[in-house]
């Protein structure tokens, strides 16, 4: 007698979303089902935001956040990058302000020998964005087709592009719902609309760099950490190769915030012209080159990824291969060869110290506010840029001044929104008496052992 094989029974909507509602976890089938309804627009807006809400309140399990990773992750198309034949090895940071080390690792990385598919973000709120500022180099084409971006890749070894349409569709859907129904800040969420966009890229290994401190987009340290040991063990189980550095956002990294003054800092260093107030971000950038590297297997150790980054750096070759990047995406080179004097911001302002004293803290998240203020940052998706607006502070934290020494220049599109800035800027920075205690640029590193263990014994 022949045996029917069970057919799995149809599933609908309405029951996964009672049955997050009533704190059960869904299973992978009833997950991909949500998140294909969410690609392909069959299930309704509506039933999609109750089932987040669930989510947000209820929080999702180890198995539901790796299912809903593959799942978005596998919703649209894809980018393999075994034509390249290299390891294909990435960075993604948090989010944060001034926050440039894209500039340097993926050039960095690729003069060691790997490829950087690196898949970027808009500017949004007070955090900046990498495509943002690729953009104010005239030509730079940042919306590339698949096959552009392995031609690139093949040629160059990085190329840092936008997502296509068709790159994790879901993410798209779900994340603008999050935005506009309170259901952003949930750690299983967060890790799947990451995770989702960066292994579509196909990636051999990923080096996280999450930000802690008053500028991070997770202020309290231990969500930031347990974001992180979430990320790193949902991406081992996916088969990429993953680290993630908790690292300090408490003040603006490196020296300039906004656009062209980000780009021109980040060649500066590219040509080795060490600036005191880029030495953070130089550090940062070694580091996390240093782990890419590692995690690539071009270095064995950490350390040793970091003197092969340094070496990079020193020997010009990274600097090459971020030219020929920019070139080859249509943008013009040239720019770099007068920084300053391709550099036209509508107005210009200095905020100078109104006592002596040490800069003792700086809310990074208002300072971010203040570079939108100028034109740099956009309040809405979609709203246009200022390449030239931003921030370039002349002293960071620690900083001893004399009263009337300048703190930062500001650039915005016009007089009005330079004052905004200021406005600001000053409730942002507190000067004091006594110098603050130094903060370590990496305050955690979690791989895949810590990371399980760190999620073994979290209560959630
Ligand atoms: N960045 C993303 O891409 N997704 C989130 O959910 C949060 C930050």
């Amino acid at each position: 007698m022949s045996t029917v094989p069970p057919t799995e029974s149809p599933l609908h909507t309405i029951d996964l979303i009672r049955k997050k509602r009533d704190g059960l976890a869904l299973d992978a089938r009833e997950i991909a089902f949500l998140v294909a309804g969410a690609a392909s627009g069959t299930i309704p807006l509506e039933q999609l935001s109750a089932w987040l809400m669930a989510a947000w309140i209820r929080g999702l399990s180890l198995d539901e956040t790796r299912a809903l990773t593959l799942a978005m992750r596998d919703s649209g198309e894809k980018f393999d990058p075994s034509p390249l034949g290299k390891t294909a090895v990435d960075k993604h940071s948090t989010g944060g302000v001034g926050d440039k080390t894209s500039f340097l690792v993926a050039p960095i990385a690729a003069a060691c020998g790997l490829a950087v598919p690196m898949i970027s973000g808009r500017a949004l709120g007070h955090t900046g964005g990498t495509l943002d500022k690729l953009e104010a180099i005239p030509g730079y084409r940042t919306a590339l087709s698949l096959d552009e971006f392995e031609k690139v890749l093949t040629y160059c070894g990085a190329s840092i592009v936008s997502q296509t349409p068709a790159l994790v569709p879901a993410d798209r859907v779900l994340y603008a719902l999050r935005d506009r129904t309170g259901t952003v800040e949930s750690p299983g969420l967060i890790c799947a609309s990451i995770l989702s966009k960066k292994l579509a890229a196909g990636l051999d290994a990923l080096v996280l760099d999450v930000k802690t401190g008053s500028g991070a987009f997770l202020r309290k340290r231990e969500d930031a950490e347990y974001l992180a040991a979430l990320m790193v063990a949902t991406a081992e189980a996916a088969g990429t190769k993953t680290v993630a550095l908790l690292t300090d956002m408490g003040q603006p990294l490196g020296r300039a915030a906004g656009n062209w003054i980000e780009l021109a800092e980040s060649v500066e260093l590219l040509r080795n012209q060490r600036a005191p107030e880029s030495e953070d971000l130089r550090e940062l950038s070694l580091i996390l080159a240093g782990w890419m590297i590692h995690l690539g297997g071009k270095a064995a150790t950490p350390e040793q990824g970091i003197q092969l980054a340094e070496a990079a750096l020193e020997d010009g070759s990274a600097l090459a291969v971020f030219f020929k990047m920019i070139e080859t995406q249509g943008g013009d080179s040239g720019v770099f060869e007068d920084m300053g004097g391709f550099h036209k911001p509508g107005a210009t302002g200095v905020l100078t110290a109104w006592r002596s004293g040490f800069i003792a803290e700086m809310d990074t998240t208002q300072i971010g506010w203040a570079v939108q203020r100028t034109g740099a940052g956009r309040e809405k998706a979609g709203e246009p840029v200022d390449a030239h607006a931003g921030i370039e502070f002349k002293a960071r934290r620690g900083a001893k001044l004399e009263q009337g020494d300048t703190i930062v220049t500001l650039y915005a599109t016009n007089e009005a929104m330079l004052s905004e800035a200021m406005d600001l800027l000053k409730k942002a920075i507190t000067i004091e008496d006594a110098a603050p205690d130094a903060i370590p640029m990496v305050s955690r590193v979690f791989t895949r052992e810590n990371a399980e263990a760190y999620l073994r014994d979290a209560v959630r």
